[in-house]
């Protein structure tokens, strides 16, 4: 047994001024201590030195390639001591306000509001996200950047579109508001269009009515309706397609420019994006098997050229012109009429020249003429409505009629709140869209899809069925303010004051 160890012997092995030294141990603290502080100090003061503005040792990551130009001027778009997004933490006592930064990005981009009287409570880099790369979209945003607000809409202040959307299904978005009703007012029958000929079809299917054949069209159109259909013989009945009537804007269908010089108004070329349909107008699409000529036999007018009334004029211009026609026909048919002398009239005085019984008979034919432009089936009433109504009462003798064309507003783009795309959807049938385009009798039905039909594609990969995009920016503009499909276009991107070459590259 080892002997014990006195308190004194254990208190001899610690010197009495170990306080006093630094051991080995300590001196490699201190050393550490201090490098712990220095060295970072070093790499920060060295790294700000440099140029890169302390890319050196924190990469914040190239920003986007349309903002190359400032990758190194952070002040372009960031404040200092500032949050840049209202979806970073704030302390808005101490650090400057997040919303500052939006008005950096304003000296270059309008940035316009997304809806009438929109709160400013969102900076724009809350959802356009630099800093990933020049590849990065700044614009292909998740839902979510949306539905932060419409998964609970009344909060963010809608009074039309209070309906919460959460993502595209049939549960969670609202059925298409637009295509409720159609606002149209022209007369059009699809079904009897496009059965061949354009025969009359009565309630029980039967068809009726004199056919209308190739050779029945003016030359001057002939050419194009032969072109779209296999039988081309000249006693072949007219088929027509939708491409007859329907072209993308644009000028699609494989209408070549040579071929767009056959409709007599033109069709825009290859220059705009085909999304929807060129406007239907009358000399393009109608004019072909429904001239609107006038041949009423004058007496003593031995030419009989017919009288093409000019479109697009309301009944009260149409008046004079017929007057006119009619005046020089008589005048024609009177002999030696046109050589008569002019009587200079005295002053209040008419010149004497017709008689009042060729006025009587100009008044007549006019009223004639009148009355079959818009009573019959044949003139003007068959494709419009006048004052908003169908039926007009017959013209009196010496009337001028107040009649108005009730306007066409036949829709060219029906969506007024989404986008659409024809040519994203050329490889569809027009009839899986258009399902009734061939049974529609009447134009007052809408044959505009609803969900159901987008669903079957935009929606997530489920057997079979979807597996197209349907996040929100598929199919909406954010930036749209009052016009939900303008977008930010090249009128509304202009930022407020225009900058100088120099001053643009080096925006501070
Ligand atoms: C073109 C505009 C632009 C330029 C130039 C730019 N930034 Fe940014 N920066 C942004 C945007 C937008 C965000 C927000 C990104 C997000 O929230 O995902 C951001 C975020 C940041 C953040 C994160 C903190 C915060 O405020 O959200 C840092 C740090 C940062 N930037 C540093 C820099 C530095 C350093 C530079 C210059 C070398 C620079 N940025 C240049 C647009 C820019
Ligand atoms: C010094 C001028 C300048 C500033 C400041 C600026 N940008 Fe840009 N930005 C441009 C230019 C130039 C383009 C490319 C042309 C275009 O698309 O309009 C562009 C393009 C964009 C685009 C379109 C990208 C695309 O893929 O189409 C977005 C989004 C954008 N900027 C957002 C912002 C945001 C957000 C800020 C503020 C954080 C900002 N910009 C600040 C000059 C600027
Ligand atoms: C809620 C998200 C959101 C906010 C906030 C936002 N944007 Fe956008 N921005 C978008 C979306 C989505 C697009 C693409 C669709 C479109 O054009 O509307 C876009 C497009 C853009 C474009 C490119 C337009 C184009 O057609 O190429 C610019 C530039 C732009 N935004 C600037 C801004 C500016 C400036 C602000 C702030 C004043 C801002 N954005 C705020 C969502 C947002
Ligand atoms: C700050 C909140 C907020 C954000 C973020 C937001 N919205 Fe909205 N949005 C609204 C409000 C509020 C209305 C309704 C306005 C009204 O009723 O007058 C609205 C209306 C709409 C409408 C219908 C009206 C129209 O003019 O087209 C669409 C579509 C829409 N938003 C799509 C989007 C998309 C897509 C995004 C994401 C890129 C988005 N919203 C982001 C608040 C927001
Ligand atoms: C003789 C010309 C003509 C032909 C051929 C024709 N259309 Fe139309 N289409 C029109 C006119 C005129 C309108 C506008 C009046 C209306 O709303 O019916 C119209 C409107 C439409 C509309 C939008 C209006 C609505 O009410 O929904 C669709 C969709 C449409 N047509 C699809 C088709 C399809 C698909 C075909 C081929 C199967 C076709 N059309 C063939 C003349 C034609
Ligand atoms: C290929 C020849 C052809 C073309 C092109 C054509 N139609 Fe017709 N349309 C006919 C024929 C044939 C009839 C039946 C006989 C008649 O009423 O003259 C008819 C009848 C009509 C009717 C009366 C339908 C009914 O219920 O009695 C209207 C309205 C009409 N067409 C409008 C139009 C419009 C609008 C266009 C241009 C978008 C057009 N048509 C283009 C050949 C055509
Ligand atoms: C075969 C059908 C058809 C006949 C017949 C017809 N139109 Fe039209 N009309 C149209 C179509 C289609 C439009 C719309 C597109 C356009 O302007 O060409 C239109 C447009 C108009 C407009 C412009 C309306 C607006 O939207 O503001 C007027 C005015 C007009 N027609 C007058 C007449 C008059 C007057 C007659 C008779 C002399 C007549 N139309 C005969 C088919 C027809
Ligand atoms: C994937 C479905 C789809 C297919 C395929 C399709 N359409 Fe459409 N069509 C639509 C939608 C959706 C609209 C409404 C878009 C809008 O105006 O906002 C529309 C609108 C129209 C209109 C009204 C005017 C316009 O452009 O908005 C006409 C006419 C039309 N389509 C004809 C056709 C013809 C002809 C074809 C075949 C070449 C066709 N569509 C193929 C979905 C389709
Ligand atoms: C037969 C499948 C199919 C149907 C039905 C369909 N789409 Fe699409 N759509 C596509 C595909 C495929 C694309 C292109 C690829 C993508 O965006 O994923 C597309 C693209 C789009 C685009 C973007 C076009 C662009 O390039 O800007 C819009 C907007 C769109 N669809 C809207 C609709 C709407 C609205 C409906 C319903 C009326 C609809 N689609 C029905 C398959 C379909
Ligand atoms: C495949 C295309 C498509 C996608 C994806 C889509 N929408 Fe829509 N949305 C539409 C169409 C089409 C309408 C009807 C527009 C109209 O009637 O003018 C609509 C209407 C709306 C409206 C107006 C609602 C109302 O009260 O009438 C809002 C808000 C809206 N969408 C928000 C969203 C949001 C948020 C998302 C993403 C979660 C989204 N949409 C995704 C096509 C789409």
């Amino acid at each position: 047994m080892p002997p014990p160890v006195t308190g004194k012997q254990r208190a001899a092995r610690i010197p009495l001024d170990y306080y006093k030294k630094s051991d080995l141990l300590g001196r490699w603290k201190t050393v550490l201590g201090w490098a712990a502080l220095l060295a970072p100090s070093l790499w920060l003061g060295v790294g700000f030195g440099m140029s890169g503005q302390g890319d050196f040792h924190a990469s914040r990551g190239p920003v986007s390639s349309v903002h190359q130009i400032w990758d190194a001027s952070c002040s372009t778009c960031h404040t200092n001591f500032t949050p840049i997004s209202s979806n970073a933490f704030q302390v808005p006592l101490i650090l400057g306000d997040a919303k500052d930064s939006s008005n950096k990005c304003r000296t270059c981009h309008a940035g316009p509001d997304h809806f009438k009287g929109q709160p400013d409570d969102r900076t724009c880099a809350s959802c356009h996200r630099e800093h990933r790369g020049p590849d990065a979209s700044l614009i292909s945003l998740q839902d979510s950047d949306c539905t932060q607000c419409h998964r609970n809409i009344k909060a963010h202040g809608a009074k039309e579109f209070n309906i919460d959307v959460t993502h595209f299904a049939k549960s969670a978005h609202p059925e298409f508001r637009s295509i409720k009703t159609d606002p149209g007012k022209l007369k059009f029958n699809h079904q009897q269009h496009l059965r061949a000929g354009q025969p009359k079809i009565g309630k029980d299917g039967q068809t009726g009515g004199a056919l209308k054949f190739l050779k029945d069209l003016p030359k001057q159109h002939q050419e194009r309706y032969r072109s779209q259909q296999a039988n081309k013989a000249d006693d072949a009945p007219v088929q027509l397609q939708c491409a007859s009537c329907h072209q993308l804007d644009s000028g699609d269908f494989g209408v070549t420019s040579e071929r767009a010089k056959e409709f007599p108004f033109g069709i825009t070329g290859n220059r705009s994006g085909g999304s929807y349909m060129q406007p239907i107008l009358y000399e393009n699409q109608c004019q072909a098997c429904h001239p609107l000529t006038l041949d009423h036999k004058v007496a003593g007018d031995k030419k009989s050229d017919e009288f093409a009334v000019p479109h697009r004029l309301q009944p009260k211009e149409i008046h004079d012109l017929l007057e006119n026609f009619f005046t020089a026909r008589f005048a024609r048919g009177q002999a030696g009429f046109l050589e008569k002398k002019v009587v200079r009239p005295l002053p209040g005085k008419l010149p004497g020249l017709l008689d009042r019984t060729i006025g009587t008979e100009i008044t007549k034919e006019v009223r004639l003429a009148e009355n079959s432009l818009y009573q019959a089936k044949l003139g003007c009433a068959n494709c419009h409505y006048f004052d908003g109504k169908n039926a007009v009462e017959p013209i009196k003798m010496g009337e001028v009629p107040d009649l108005y064309v009730t306007p066409t507003n036949v829709p060219s783009v029906w969506y007024k709140h989404a986008k659409f795309n024809h040519t994203a959807h050329r490889a569809v049938n027009c009839k899986d869209c258009h399902a009734n385009a061939e049974t529609s009798t009447s134009a007052s039905a809408v044959m505009i899809p609803n969900m159901d039909n987008c669903v079957k594609c935009h929606a997530p990969k489920a057997g079979h069925v979807g597996g197209a995009r349907h996040n929100c920016t598929e199919c909406h503009q954010y930036h749209h303010g009052e016009q939900s499909l303008q977008g930010v276009g090249a009128a509304r991107r202009n930022p407020g004051k225009l900058h100088k070459i120099d001053d643009f590259l080096l925006i501070k």
